[in-house]
Order: structure tokens, then sequence, then C-alpha cells
């Protein structure tokens, strides 16, 4: 098992690129197999939900080619299923969407229902009963989702809560059924607007993507297409984070600064210079940070995904701040692992205490989730002395070469076999 060896205490300077939308690249890796026409995918990440799931449509019988890196065409015409194993996507929770994009396709799908997640339970009932609404049978038997619809129809759909998954799922079996369909209280993250953007690259008519209400009118067919993946804003905002936390000057390249402002507001809140540019944000860290309060709410509010990257930068920044978690109930579990670098943080309910502190210290830490893994490894780059950040695997889910891009701004981080690591001391081996 690969860990991270980390000294801190280099601030982070130069600038790095960030790359597409994990989220974004999940959804429309799964649209693509709704056409029998070639699909060619740009800017695609290399991480491991994204590998996961390519693994999986071609299991399916999906025609997957990696042209580069980056690059993927899919041809959904050799699909021979709409029957998919779990053990290929038991650790991708978005497998979901594969419901939505065979239903809409095949008007059947048999999906595995996802399984746990450590940020707390996540249900998919509002995606069962957007389909439902749309005509589509569901039992759940022996673990998996079984949908059928002898009439996929449009029909009009109030999200109880803006759910990312629910507004793409829905959203995508709407663009081939009957008639129209509309979806109220819709997720608004820039990843919903990407999925919309390229179904209608495809020949969707999908209207509203980036406000609370969408319609959609169902097509026949779906036809070939090739789309380049929005940058991915959590990418993005933890480098941002990375830079506060550790006193450092980066460039965040290739981005959207708007996707970025509900960060942009806290940073410059706290005492950083933000300056936006076309494509690029910079941030600058030089002296002692302020407190603040965060709240994290659906786009464009504060996103969940950066809130344990922002308590990081917060634990060590002058005064008591608070950040309340509103979308998932059970995002502290890292609390204890900072707590073991030197922070001080209370968790009430659903609220963060964090009395911040003038240095936090290196320690061995283990990671329990993608960004709360991210946030670990800030603290340890912003931390005196070595850190160990176990369970790296996490963090590879999320960003790619991570540990190549933090080196390059200054940080001194190796990826390490654990065998390799006693304590918090490499062993050197002799080639
Ligand atoms: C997506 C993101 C995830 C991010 C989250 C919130 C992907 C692959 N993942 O997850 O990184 O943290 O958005 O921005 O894009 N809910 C229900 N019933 C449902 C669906 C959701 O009650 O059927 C609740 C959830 O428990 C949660 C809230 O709605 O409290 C938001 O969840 P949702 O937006 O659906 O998150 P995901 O799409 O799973």
């Amino acid at each position: 098992m690969d860990q991270y060896v980390i000294k801190g205490g280099n601030p982070l300077v130069g600038d790095v690129e960030i790359g597409g939308a994990k989220n974004a690249a999940l959804a429309i890796i799964t649209a693509a197999i709704m056409t029998d026409e070639t699909v060619l995918l740009e800017n695609i990440p290399d991480v491991s939900d994204i590998n996961a799931l390519l693994g999986a449509i071609s299991f399916i019988g999906a025609t997957v080619n990696r042209m580069d890196r980056h690059t993927v065409s899919i041809n959904g015409s050799t699909i021979s299923g709409s029957s998919v194993d779990y053990d290929l996507i038991k650790k991708i929770r978005a497998s979901y969407y594969l419901l939505g994009a065979l239903i809409g396709k095949y008007k059947k799908a048999e999906v595995p229902l996802p399984g746990g997640c450590t940020i707390g339970s996540r249900p998919i009932d509002l995606h069962l009963k957007g389909l439902q609404a749309m005509g589509v049978n569901i039992k759940i038997e022996h673990g998996d989702i079984i949908a059928e619809a002898e009439d996929l129809h449009g029909a009009h759909i109030y999200l109880d809560m803006a759910s990312v998954g629910a507004t793409i799922n829905i959203m995508m079996a709407a663009t081939m059924a009957r008639g129209k369909t509309t979806i109220e209280n819709a997720a608004r993250e820039p990843h919903v607007v990407d999925a919309a953007n390229f179904l209608n690259s495809m020949g969707a008519s999908i209207k509203g993507a980036g406000t609370e209400v969408i319609r959609i009118r169902g097509v026949q067919k779906l036809h070939r297409t090739s789309y380049s993946i929005v940058p991915d804003m959590i990418e993005a905002g933890t480098y941002m984070m990375a830079a506060a936390a550790t006193g450092g000057d980066i460039f965040v390249t290739n981005v959207i600064p708007k996707h970025l402002e509900a960060m942009t507001a806290k940073l410059t809140e706290i005492g950083c210079l933000v300056q936006e540019y076309d494509d690029m944000i910079r941030v600058k860290a030089d002296k002692r940070l302020k407190r603040t309060q965060i709240k994290t709410l659906p786009y464009p509010g504060f996103p969940t995904d950066m809130q344990p990257q922002m308590a990081v930068v917060l634990s060590k920044a002058f005064g008591t701040s608070m950040i309340t978690e509103n979308i998932f109930d059970s995002r502290f579990k890292y609390v204890d692992e900072l707590a073991r670098m030197g922070a001080s943080i209370k968790v009430k309910g659903n609220t963060a205490i964090i009395s911040g502190c003038e240095r936090l210290t290196g320690a061995r830490v283990a990671v329990p989730d993608l960004r709360a893994g991210a946030a670990l490894v800030i603290a340890a780059l912003a931390a005196e002395g070595v850190s160990v950040v176990e369970d790296i695997v996490y963090i590879q889910r999320g960003y790619e070469d991570f540990e190549l891009k933090l080196k390059k701004l200054g940080a001194d981080i190796e990826k390490v076999d654990s065998s390799r690591v006693i304590g918090n001391r490499i062993i050197q081996i002799a080639e």
C-alpha cells in the first residue's frame, strides 16, 4: 500500500494546471453509451474512479479506446446487456448514473444499489422517485435495482433536495423519454451544466441547466459528438487551500474562476490575496489568516467537497471559526486525524468549532475519504516536521498526479510503499 511521506514547512510557490472534473466526467462517460455512434471525450482525468467506470461500461460491452492519457473514445453500439456487475462498480457511487443512461436507451436496467459511504448515508430515493414518475417500474432484489419501463414518458418532477446525482440521472432518462420533463429544484453545479451541454451536443434538447428549473424534450436518438470536460473546481479549490495553508503564492491555471467564487470569497475574507484572470487564479497568503464562518450549501454555495480542506486552513488561522456541514451527515471523520497534528477542533452535531493554533506538527495519519485525504495532505504540508499519510488510495480516486503537482509547487512529498516506512522515516533501499 502506498503512503505519502511529507516534510512540511515549504510555502507552495509556482503554477499548477487543473484537469477535467471527475464528477462531470463520471456523468458524461455514462451518458456517452446512450448513442450507438462513437463519442470522443477529451480532458478526462486519469484517476481511479474514472478508470473503474470505463472498466464497468466496457464490461457491459461498450467499446472503449483510450487514445491518450486524457482522451477516450466510447462506442455504445456493442453493448450486449443492461445488467451491471457489482464487483466492477461497488467502489464508485456514481455507478448510479448507469441507471438513467440504460433506462433512457434500452428502457431497462439492472444496476447494483450503491454501497455505503464514509461521509454519511447517501440515499438515492430521489433518483428512484423521479424515474418512477416517468413510468419506470423499480424493484430492489438481491442488492440490485431492477428497473423497466413499458412507456418511458416525461413528467413534472420536484426534487425535495437539490441533488446533483438525481438531477443528472433524471436528465439522462428524460433525454430519451416520450414527451417533456421538468425538473424543479434542480442542482445547479457546474457538472450538471456540463452533463447537459454534453447531452445537447449529442442531439438532446435540455434547457435551463444551471438554474433551478430544467426542461427536457425527449428525443428518439442521440448521435456522435466530441466534447471536452469542464475544469475541476474541487481540484482547483484544493490547491487554492494548499497555498493558503502553507503561506504560499500560486497560480492555478486552466480554471473557470466563476466556479471558484465561493472559495475565492472566503479566502479573501480571511486575508488572502486572490486575483482572477480569464482562465487562471492567483492565491497568495503572506500573513497569518483570520477566522471565519462557513456553511456548506449546494452550488453556488460553499461546496461540501471543499469543507475539509478549508478546515485545515482555519485550524492555523487566528481566532475561532465555525464550519456547518449541511449536505452530508458524517463528514467530520478527519477531525481526529487533524487533532493528531495539533489542531483544536470540537464537533457538535453538524458543526465543527475550530480554535486556530499557531502551528501544526507532523504525525502519522490515516485518510478516511477522498476530500479529507486531500485535507490531511495540506495539513502535513503546513505542519512542522514529517508526516506519514496512510490509505492514499482514496486520494487517487479523484486527484491526478497529486504528489507530482505538489512537488512542482515546492512541496517535499514522496509516495512510498508502506513496507519502506518505519515511524516517520523512509528506509533507504540500496539499488
Ligand atoms: C455529488 C458529488 C459529490 C458531492 C455531492 C454534493 C458526484 C459523483 N458526486 O454527490 O462529490 O459531495 O454531489 O455536492 O458528482 N439525497 C437524498 N436522496 C437522494 C439523493 C440525495 O436524500 O436520492 C441527499 C444526500 O443525502 C445529500 C444531498 O441530498 O444530503 C445532496 O446529495 P447529492 O447532491 O445527490 O450528492 P451526490 O450526487 O451523491
